[in-house]
């Protein structure tokens, strides 16, 4: 039997990567990614296994080639920062909207029957019903990027239910794990590496109160999503059980490190624990939905972060009293 042909957009991104490898085993995997974040070295595995890296930007030319013949699309290829930098909200909107309604183009015409999109927690902006359900509402998002993945989802179900294509979209909470090039485990691991006596932290203390979730727990929470759902859209939150302030998150950082006394220098943020306007307060996922495929978390925030850490810190490969 023909082995079926997957596409991951964003494919050689950190969790566009991590779904290239679980997949390669039983299906022809094409990942397109411009390269401007994602590296081909995250996709070493999966390429040496038989996979194929397309060196494309979407918002550009004729992309309905590469959709050809595909069963699955994963649209993972975004603009995943919730903080604004200083080219302000049209990159946000053109790499999560725009190359959105144009990656569900390319597959219509070139009929692809099932669409994964990566979503994300930030469209419930800042929910008053925590752990927050997929019904929750109203879904007001606070940043730019919460919106602009809104959108995306609100085109997938229009796409779904005008065209027959068979959507899923799954909200992700902070996702972490080895690979990951941006995000708060990153970025206070990189900083403690230059620095391993002080910490600069966003926010005030504690920080905000959110869930981290490993990159392995996601990758089978959408797979067990795909195979638990029938209709034609179907929505799932993606996260772990519990939720972890920014401090406990450094102090557990700081361990898996092997550093004492390190020193926080809170920025003062944007109000309420903050770190920036848009940074939501509390997030935290109700699993139901996903756990009712048998699906569950294997790993609690703190296990995540600490193995997060511990994978950003060899990959970075400095000794440990550096
Ligand atoms: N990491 C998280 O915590 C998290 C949480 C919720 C949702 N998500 C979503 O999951 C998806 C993957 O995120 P990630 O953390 O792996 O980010 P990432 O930056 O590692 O991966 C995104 C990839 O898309 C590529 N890309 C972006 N725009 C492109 C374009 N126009 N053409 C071609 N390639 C393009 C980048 O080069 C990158 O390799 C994103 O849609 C993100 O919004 C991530």
């Amino acid at each position: 039997m023909a082995r079926p042909k997957v596409v991951i957009t964003g494919g050689a991104g950190f969790i566009g990567s991590h779904v290239a490898d679980a997949l390669v085993g039983a299906a022809d995997v094409v990942a397109i990614d411009h390269l401007k974040a994602g590296k081909r070295a995250n996709l070493a595995k999966a390429l040496k296994a038989g996979a194929t890296l397309v060196k494309r930007d979407l918002l550009r030319g004729d992309l309905r080639p590469i959709f050809r013949r595909a069963e699955v699309v994963y649209h993972f290829a975004a603009n995943p920062d919730v903080r604004l930098d200083r080219r302000g909200t049209k990159p946000t909107v053109d790499e999560n909207i725009v190359a959105t309604h144009r990656v569900l183009e390319a597959c219509r015409v070139a009929e692809v029957p099932r669409i994964v999109f990566a979503s994300t927690s930030t469209v419930y902006g800042e929910a008053t019903v925590v752990p927050t359900p997929e019904d929750y509402s109203p879904l007001e998002p606070i940043s730019v990027y919460g919106a602009s993945k809104l959108a995306g989802e609100a085109l997938l179900s229009a796409y779904a239910h005008t065209f027959g294509v068979q959507a899923f979209v799954f909200r992700l909470a902070n996702v972490v794990g080895a690979r990951s090039g941006h995000g708060v485990v990153v970025d206070f691991v990189r900083k403690l590496v230059r620095d391993p006596k002080r910490l600069e932290i966003l926010g005030s203390d504690p920080g905000t109160a959110k869930s981290y979730v490993h990159v392995d727990d996601v990758v089978a929470g959408m797979l067990a999503g795909q195979r638990g759902a029938s209709g034609p859209f179907s929505v799932y939150n993606v996260g772990s059980e519990d939720a972890i302030t920014v401090r406990a998150l450094a102090d557990a950082i700081c361990a898996e490190l092997g550093l004492r006394r390190v020193e926080y220098a809170w920025t003062g943020g944007a109000g309420g624990g903050r770190g920036w306007a848009g940074d939501v307060r509390t997030m935290q996922l109700a699993l139901d939905r996903l756990k009712r495929t048998g699906w569950r978390p294997r790993k609690s925030s703190e296990e995540a972060v600490r193995l997060a850490a511990r994978d950003a810190f060899s990959s970075m490969n400095k000794p440990r009293d550096a």
